[in-house]
């Protein structure tokens, strides 16, 4: 532990179970001495275990819609008047689609499950960074980190419309970026992470088989939730200070690789 996180506040949204990234990334805020408020949907708090998180963590946790304004705003002004001052960090680990839980193919797409799983998988990010931004509730310097996948970049066709709201997010990533950075210094950053298996990775068909050759295509091998909450503390730290608007690959190499010899071996078995 390197007490990296010391003296710092924030909120933490999505974490649903022990598996989730957002779950991960809360015991090691806590570890590096960061103090948060954790946050979910609340149809999710019903079937979660967060209760068991903020227990270990020391912390409280607040429902709120991440489509909803008005639960943002409540959470927003809620978090800081708990935790005693503005906002150092925020976590945004959110994800969902209606067409891929219903095995919906793309080119059937049903438009309000579209538009339904980019309310919540991408406008909420912009929804979240203009409660912060309207509130003043961010301290300078402050960072707010998104999570997304490299579908937005390069097509993976069971991914369906979340390669759609992951480009948008990452997207919003730039814009608010560019405003909050000039504005109050705030850096906004999104993790393009390795498949990893949680509720929300496991619901994409194909898994199992789509893990595995990810693992073989990356030369350090798939990150896990655990490195990812790793490198999610460095984005809250403060020795990524002048890092903002980025998209950053936390993949074990997958993005930058063509192929590797095990693919081949199994391609030709
Ligand atoms: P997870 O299923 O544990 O977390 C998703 C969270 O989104 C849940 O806690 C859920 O309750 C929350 N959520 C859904 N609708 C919401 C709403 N309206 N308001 C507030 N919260 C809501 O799964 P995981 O994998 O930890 O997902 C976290 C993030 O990581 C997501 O953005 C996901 O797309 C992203 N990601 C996941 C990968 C994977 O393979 N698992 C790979 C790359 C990115």
């Amino acid at each position: 532990m390197y007490n990296l996180l010391k003296g710092k506040r924030g909120i933490i949204f999505g974490a649903l179970d022990e598996n989730s990234i957002a779950w991960k990334t809360a015991e090691r805020v806590h570890e590096e001495g960061g103090q948060f408020v954790l946050t979910n949907a609340p149809i999710a708090m019903r079937m979660g275990k967060i209760n068991e998180l903020a227990e270990k963590t020391g912390a409280q946790v607040i429902p709120a819609d991440a489509t909803n304004m008005d639960d943002l705003q409540n959470l927003v002004t809620k978090a800081v008047e708990i935790l005693g001052g503005k906002l150092d960090f925020v976590l945004h680990s959110i994800g969902m689609s209606v067409n891929v839980r219903k095995n919906i193919p793309y080119t059937e797409s049903n438009y309000d499950f579209y538009a339904k799983g980019w309310d919540v998988s991408a406008l909420s990010f912009h929804k979240v960074c203009q409660a912060l931004h309207k509130n003043d509730a961010m301290n300078e310097w402050g960072s707010i980190v998104a999570l997304t996948y490299i579908a937005a970049q390069r097509t993976f066709p069971d991914y369906n419309d979340m390669a759609d709201n992951k480009a948008y997010l990452e997207s919003i990533a730039r814009s608010f970026g560019y405003f909050y950075g000039k504005d109050k210094h705030v850096r906004i950053n999104t993790i393009s992470q390795s498949p990893t298996p949680t509720t929300a990775g496991q619901g994409v068909k194909g898994f199992d088989g789509f893990i595995t050759y990810a693992e073989l295509m990356s030369p350090l091998g798939n990150a896990t939730a655990d490195d990812c909450a790793n490198y999610v503390v460095t984005l809250f730290s403060d020795l990524t200070r002048k890092v903002t608007m980025q998209n950053l690959y936390h993949d074990g190499g997958f993005s930058n690789v063509g192929v590797t010899p095990e693919v081949i071996a199994h391609m030709s078995k």
